[in-house]
């Protein structure tokens, strides 16, 4: 079986790139990708491709050439489930707030949803793929959904696919256009080939693995459990780092080179962020407990409590350095985003920082070149009190239009996000703006150290001992 139309459910950060790259590499595909919000699928229709809902370097250029040709963002789901031959389901899949699991558990509400309505909308045989990460075994209850659906009186079938997404965030058409390896689970061997069929015009078919639907989920969340630890061990390894005189890029450039750890993900920062990492882990956890494995859940989950402990050491610290207060005091926050290159703010290390800085009574002036200010007022459950330059009063904060803005009369510049505008600050006139003693707190080290000392300000480097 060839793949002719493909639905995908959800035109977030995952559905709206991943199928922008599939119609790019694939004309002959017609793909339609559905959401329920209207404002959002208005974004991605919208003729200025700066205006896309998701930033990503490249992703204008990839919708460009294939919007209108063989690509269309619509609300009519169930139009576009009846005409397709496979329907990808990238919906979210939040961490439950409430109920059993809560805090741990994925809320499957959507995932659920969507199965139902491909159900009641599929014609023909359908291709049901998983592309939201999912608990393990999740296909199942698709799978059974999708079969009470049988009323005897058509021809319908369905299979399920789990083909979990690596992109990051941020390089996410390169990740696409060049994967490392596309991963297919399922039991039907037809279905698998015609996934793997869609994959083939650009991917080398020696980087299509296939396995059975489990191993599929559990990879997925296997391998971000595996990326996070990395980064727990790091920031783990900076703060003894700190403590000792020892400079954690040094370890990590030397532990780095050994081929059997190698050198990625090794970058000592504030904590990592994005809508994956946390929630997989808190997945697997709740996954072992359920399945009387506790050793296992507790090794897990330490990485999790590892990387929010770091998060509020970055702003213990900086009211320690601030002689024990910063009660009034204005603060620059540079970077709101959970990283570089990508507008997404969702577990961003500065919600917390932000959080704990604005709690102790701080006045934040926050700059992001990305992130807008209504998003921003969501993450930190306060609005802001304007501009940041008339900021007043205790626990508030403001949007900055520029890092000169954002730092003037600071008592310090934290730098939150590795955003490349950051890494070459002119430090001496930004110092002039500054009331001393003044402080840079660079959590992604990336500001130069010696400009900005020479500057006459004083550095804390996350993971800098020999400072
Ligand atoms: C999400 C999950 O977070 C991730 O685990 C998974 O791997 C892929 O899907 P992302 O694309 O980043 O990632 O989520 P988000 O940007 O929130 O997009 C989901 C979209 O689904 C939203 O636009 C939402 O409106 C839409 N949606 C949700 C539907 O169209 N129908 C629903 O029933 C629920
Ligand atoms: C991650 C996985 O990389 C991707 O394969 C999966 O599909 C989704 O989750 P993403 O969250 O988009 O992607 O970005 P990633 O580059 O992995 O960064 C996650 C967080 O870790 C960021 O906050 C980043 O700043 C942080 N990080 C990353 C570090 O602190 N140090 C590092 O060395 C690398």
């Amino acid at each position: 079986m060839r793949v002719q139309r493909i639905c995908c459910i959800g035109a977030g950060y995952v559905g709206g790139p991943t199928m922008a790259v599939i119609a790019d590499r694939c004309p002959d595909v017609q793909v339609t990708v559905v959401d329920i919000n209207q404002t959002r699928i208005d974004a991605w229709n919208n003729a200025d491709l700066a205006q896309l809902p998701v930033y990503e370097p490249g992703l204008d250029a990839v919708v460009g050439r294939a919007r209108g040709r063989n690509l269309t963002f619509s609300t009519a789901v169930s139009e576009a489930i009846a005409s397709a031959d496979m329907v990808f389901i990238s919906v979210n899949t939040p961490t439950k707030t409430k109920g059993l699991g809560a805090g741990q558990a994925s809320d499957l509400r959507w995932v659920e949803a969507c199965a139902r309505e491909v159900a009641l909308a599929a014609t023909g045989h359908t291709i049901v793929v998983e592309k939201s990460t999912l608990p393990v075994r999740t296909a199942e209850a698709i799978k059974t959904i999708l079969e009470a659906a049988h009323d005897g009186s058509e021809m319908r079938s369905f299979s399920v696919l789990s083909n979990p997404e690596f992109l990051a965030e941020g390089t996410a058409i390169r990740d696409l256009e060049t994967p490392d390896r596309v991963l297919i689970g399922g039991e039907d061997q037809s279905s698998i080939d015609a996934l793997a069929e869609v994959y083939s015009h650009w991917v080398p078919a020696n980087q299509i693995l296939r396995t059975n639907l489990w191993s599929s989920e559990l990879s997925k969340l296997t391998a971000n459990a595996f990326l996070a630890q990395r980064i727990s061990s790091i920031n783990s390894v900076a703060a003894l780092c700190e403590a000792t005189g020892a400079d954690v890029r040094e370890v990590a450039r030397a532990i780095g080179t050994d081929s059997r750890i190698g050198p990625k993900f090794l970058q000592s920062g504030p904590g990592f962020g994005g809508s994956c990492f946390q929630k997989d882990i808190l997945n697997l956890v709740y996954l072992c407990r359920y399945f009387g494995l506790p050793e296992v859940a507790d090794y897990w989950e330490s990485v999790v409590t590892l990387n929010t402990w770091q998060q509020h050491r970055i702003s213990r610290l900086v009211v320690q350095k601030l002689f024990g207060t910063v009660t009034g005091k204005r603060l620059a926050i540079l970077g709101f985003a959970f990283k570089a290159d990508t507008n997404d703010t969702r577990e961003a290390p500065a919600i917390r920082i932000a959080g704990d800085l604005l709690e102790e009574g701080a006045q934040l002036a926050i700059h992001d070149p990305k992130v807008m200010v209504s998003q921003i007022a969501r993450d930190l459950k306060l609005e802001s009190s304007g501009t940041s330059e008339g900021l007043s009063g205790i626990g508030s904060w403001g949007q900055a239009t520029s890092v000169e803005e954002a730092v003037n009369g600071a008592d310090a510049v934290l730098i939150l996000t590795e955003w490349r505008d950051y890494q070459s600050l002119n430090w001496k006139s930004l110092a002039a703006r500054m009331r001393r003693p003044a402080w840079v707190f660079d959590a992604r080290a990336v500001a130069n150290p010696i400009q900005v000392k020479e500057a006459g300000l004083m550095l804390w480097r996350v993971g800098d001992g020999a400072q």
